[in-house]
């Protein structure tokens, strides 16, 4: 079949759209409720409804001059892929990761069309806040043409029908049967299109011209791989005569002597004039109304009505069933309202706090394209994280996740498809955006903002709007502002207004702010005033790249203390990169990309394929429902920081590690604490070990469960007492040292067992991530470079004092290292002293080296990755592992599992063991399967090659913080290196 292509539309600034029909709220029809209301649904299993993803043809255009005026079907050398999908996982173009910049020259609103793009001008990137030019060689705004048939029958073409695409970037021309349908953008928006003009009985063929870049492609800077392709679903539904077409209820609470009631009404919008009945049913409960709609639209009142209200910990939900002579539609809806009072948010009149992530659709091995079991599996790993809210990062997300949150119970703050960020100018941080202060672009915002309420009106996980991700203040967020709160009662939230005059919409919003910063908004001080009078949102927080984030229960003690701060989502859910089904994973600048921002793509609590990583466990623990305090003697405080759900919900375990064992079960209100008296109730001795493997304090672990489920939700531990110091027997002093261990100037070596790793004293670390600041800040490398002198070797009877000296480019240190011989191994002291410099030191520590049959690791120290300032993750106990478990698998290889508390680590090779202990202190223990050095160079998982087992104690090291965007370490997990620190060990081996 032939097709005159349009060429203009997508580079047309004053097109927006053509014949696509108006936004809706997403749904399903069925012909009738018997078809409607099964218990269990799949997504589409309706007979009204055809999903026509798949298998379908495809041609790509890397010159898009080569797209002929007149396509001809029957004679293009089509290629297969699926839809849903984004071609550059599908062996077109490639992948390419940009974060704040266009990937076209910014010269809005013209966009690349035909001809090669040419210098690429941002107005951000370059050197010193100079605009920065790339010049990219072989790049046109490419496009993708797809095709597939579908089979209408007599019946079914003499009816009508609507396509639906819910997601394509970044536009669409559709034509069907040699005819042009219309013309949508707008990536993440749904777009439809009645195709009854167009359509026939027997085979219809179906062609999608798909751009890569189109005007609207100004509004969608966000920082990810920038893919292309039809990536969700297309669904062809049919049209009955007394169809559904829109649906959205209006829900009002009332609170009255502390009874809740709803009123609740239904608009509907037909395709025709028809009856309509509505029945509401649910928890014993059935309304049913009816109505006729006049002119297609019909208001269905049904009165006040006595309901379980939803929340994220309550999510009761009704069915709606919604029906016409032709039709039924079920929704499950739920019962809530969010409101902001004051400077509190409230949802069905309590205050919230939020629990929450960033999450992006996003999957290594399809882009944008999510099955809806991997949808499902990250709204399940929220709850399984104790993550209570999400923000759909920056853009509406798949439906389905929402029908998720709906059910399952996660808050949602719904968000605009719409970022300018390479738009914005001036200093950091910027405040004008061009885009969004210039009023031309007015009706493309507003359709974003339409499209986004629009789709997700019925949606009860919805309790904010967003306007958007950074595209600065203005005159347009101002415009979306207005439409948005015309059609919704739900609060709305833009950070980016916080770069404007209005500084705020509904509640305040920043992201990455300080701890002293947030606790100033707190106590309604802040210099920015409208965040004084209303409640505050980190929108963004904790910047989960690589190994972290730290701090996070900083920010969590502020927020638990001040009524307006309401809590906050974490930078983000998942890292993105790219996985190659040889098992490599890639990130920025690994395709080839003329210009990228690396791994900075790379900043998720969960690595790409969703294994946990230690910044999972740390978010989780941080937002338990149940926190727990130790009061003294007996005494616990229970601090319940859900808004809904009683502490008689959860169990608590207490267990303590030299016997004794507690269950509690209390009754501490929401958002209240209070103290209990805990005592064992039976209490079996522990063993604790003997000698050097005793275990020399005492602690108490509670674990929550819910009652319910039995499912864990949260373990932490209290230390009640510090560390002993090691007994005076196992250091009482010999008069040589041990056969088989020698002491020169490098330090202590073992025959046969270790020796001093190459650089013994470890003042650096490994760059981690969040070692690099945003700022361009490297403090980690200028502890590289390290010169070490011997300075003097002393040797007396069993003893032996090795002095050196440490130079870095901006440093220098003394170490005197003492050697003892004494009952149990040798003993060693090691000091150090600073001659020059300032700032923090990253760590003080030794690291021995053994060969890699040294394999097997039991520690008692903190049982996972723990760093100063996220350590409570994890509890201290005895663990046992390999040398492969002691680090993590980040995507982008750095400092990583370091084990805080450690009073001893024993090393084996299954025949002999190496012991080190600790003395008056714990250390904090690294064993790694190459060197900081060798680890210094890797790039990706694959680069790590076991070279041996390095074994590290360490006095400290410095916390991790989230500085590669945010605030850098705080000053409490920080070491001032004009301190003179010391470092005590015992080496044993058997
Ligand atoms: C924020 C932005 C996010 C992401 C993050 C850094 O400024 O809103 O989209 O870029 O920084 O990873």
């Amino acid at each position: 079949m032939r097709y005159v292509l349009d060429r203009a539309a997508y580079c047309d600034a004053g097109v927006i759209a053509e014949n696509r029909l108006p936004a809706r709220s997403y749904f399903i029809p069925y012909p009738d409720r018997a078809e409607a209301v099964p218990a269990a649904r799949r997504r589409y299993e309706s007979p009204l409804v055809r999903c026509l993803s798949g298998e379908w043809d495809f041609r790509f255009y890397p010159r898009p001059a080569e797209l002929p005026d007149v396509l001809d079907t029957e004679t293009v050398a089509w290629d297969r892929v699926a839809v849903p999908g984004c071609w550059q996982f599908q062996g077109y173009d490639r992948p390419f990761y940009v974060d704040e910049r266009y990937q076209f020259p910014f010269d809005p609103p013209r966009i690349p069309e035909e001809g090669p793009v040419g210098p690429v001008f941002s107005l951000i990137g370059g050197e010193g806040g100079r605009p920065h030019v790339a010049h990219p060689v072989g790049e046109y705004n490419f496009a993708g043409v797809y095709r597939r048939t579908f089979d209408l029958d007599e019946r079914e073409a003499s009816v009508g029908h609507v396509i639906s695409f819910l997601g394509v970037a970044s536009c669409l021309d559709l034509y069907l049967n040699g005819r042009h349908v219309g013309y949508a953008e707008g990536s993440h928006n749904t777009a439809e299109f009645d195709i009854a003009p167009c359509q026939r009985a027997g085979t219809n063929e179906l062609v999608a011209v798909v751009r890569r870049w189109c005007t609207g492609s100004y509004l969608e800077c966000q920082d990810m791989f920038r893919n292309n392709g039809i990536f969700r679903d297309v669904l062809l539904r049919e049209v009955t005569p007394s169809g559904i077409w829109d649906v959205g209820v209006r829900t009002r609470r009332e609170e009255r002597a502390s009874r809740v009631r709803y009123h609740m009404a239904v608009d509907l919008r037909l395709v025709a004039e028809s009856t309509v009945r509505v029945t509401l049913l649910g928890h014993g409960l059935e309304r049913v109304a009816e109505a006729h709609a006049d002119g297609c639209r019909a208001t269905v009142d049904l009165g006040e009505l006595d309901v379980l209200e939803w929340t994220a910990e309550t999510p009761h939900l009704y069915d709606l069933i919604l029906e016409t002579p032709t039709e039924c539609v079920r929704e499950r809806v739920g019962f809530r309202e969010a409101r902001v009072d004051g400077r509190r948010f409230l949802v069905n009149g309590r205050p919230v706090k939020l629990h929450g992530v960033n999450h992006h659709d996003t999957s290594p091995t399809a882009g944008y394209a999510m099955t809806p079991a991997e949808i499902e599996r990250d709204v399940l790993l929220c709850k399984s994280h104790n993550i209570d809210t999400i923000r759909t990062s920056h853009y509406p997300p798949d439906p389905y996740l929402l029908e998720l949150c709906d059910e399952l119970g996660v808050y949602v703050i719904d968000e605009a498809d719409l970022e300018t960020h390479g738009a914005l100018v001036g200093k950091f941080p910027a405040r004008q955006n061009r885009l969004t202060n210039d009023a031309r672009w007015e009706a493309r915002y507003l359709d974003r903002a339409e499209r986004l309420v629009e789709r997700d009106k019925l949606r009860t996980c919805v309790i904010m709007w967003s306007l958007g991700n950074e595209a600065g203040g203005g005159c347009n967020a101002d415009a979306m502002y207005g439409l948005v709160r015309s059609r919704s009662s739900l609060p709305v939230h833009y950070e980016g207004a916080i770069h404007s005059l209005r500084r705020a919409y509904d509640v305040g919003s920043e992201m990455y702010s300080t701890v002293e910063r947030v606790r100033s908004v707190g106590e309604g001080r802040s210099t920015t005033r409208r965040l004084n009078d209303r409640p505050y949102l980190l929108c963004e927080y904790a910047h989960a790249m690589g190994v972290g984030p730290g701090g996070i229960e900083d920010y969590w003690r502020q927020i638990y203390a001040f009524d307006s701060l309401m809590g906050g989502c974490v930078w983000e859910m998942a890292d993105h990169a790219v996985l190659h089904p040889d098992g490599r994973y890639t990130y920025g600048g690994d395709h080839g990309e003329w210009e990228h921002d690396g791994n900075f793509c790379v900043d998720g609590i969960l690595y790409p394929d969703r294994t946990p990583s230690t910044g999972a466990r740390v978010v989780r623990h941080c937002y338990r429902p149940l926190r727990v305090r130790h009061l003294g003697g007996d005494f616990f405080m229970v601090h319940n920081a859900t808004s809904f759900t009683s502490g008689e919900a959860f169990s608590l375990r207490f267990e303590w590690n030299d016997g004794g064992v507690a269950e509690l079960s209390c009754d501490v209100a929401p958002l209240r604490q209070q103290s209990y008296l805990v005592r064992p109730t039976s209490s079996v001795a522990r063993e604790l070990g003997e000698g050097l493997r005793r275990d020399r304090s005492r602690r108490v672990t509670v674990t929550v469960r819910r009652r319910d489920t039995g499912e864990e939700v949260s373990r932490e531990q209290i230390r009640l007492s510090e560390m002993a110091p090691l007994g005076d027997v196992l250091l009482a002093r010999d008069a040589a040292f041990p056969e088989g261990c020698e002491v020169t100037g490098e330090g202590l070596a073992v025959a046969g067992v270790m020796a001093p790793a190459a650089t013994p004293v470890l003042l650096c670390r490994a760059e981690t991530d969040n070692d690099r600041y945003l700022s361009g800040g490297r403090p980690m490398e200028r502890f590289y470079d390290c010169r070490r002198e011997v300075l003097s070797v002393v040797e007396g009877e069993g003893t032996a004092v090795v002095t050196s000296r440490l130079v870095f480019p901006h440093h220098r240190f003394v170490c005197e290292d003492t050697y003892e011989a004494v009952a149990a191994g040798v003993l060693v002291t090691s000091r150090l002293h600073c001659e020059r410099g300032r700032g923090d030191l990253p760590r003080f520590g030794v690291c021995y080296r053994l060969d890699a049959s040294w394999d097997k690791v039991e520690y008692l120290g903190r049982n996972g990755e723990s760093y100063q300032d996220m350590c409570e993750q994890t509890q201290v106990e005895r663990v046992s592992c390999r040398v492969a478990d002691m680090t993590e698998p980040n995507i982008r290889p750095q400092e990583s599992g370091n084990r805080m508390d450690c009073q001893y680590v024993i090393v084996s090779n299954g025949e002999k063991n190496v012991q080190l202990t600790a003395v008056d202190r714990p250390f904090e223990l690294a064993v790694k399967p190459y060197s900081d050095e060798e680890l210094r160079g890797m790039r990706h998982r694959e680069d790590e090659a076991r070279s041996g087992t390095y074994v590290t104690v360490q006095a400290f090291q410095m916390g991790i913080g989230s500085g590669s965007c945010g605030p850098a370490t705080r000053p409490e997990y920080r070491f001032d290196c004009r301190r003179d620190y010391e470092l005590r060990y015992l080496v044993s081996w058997e």
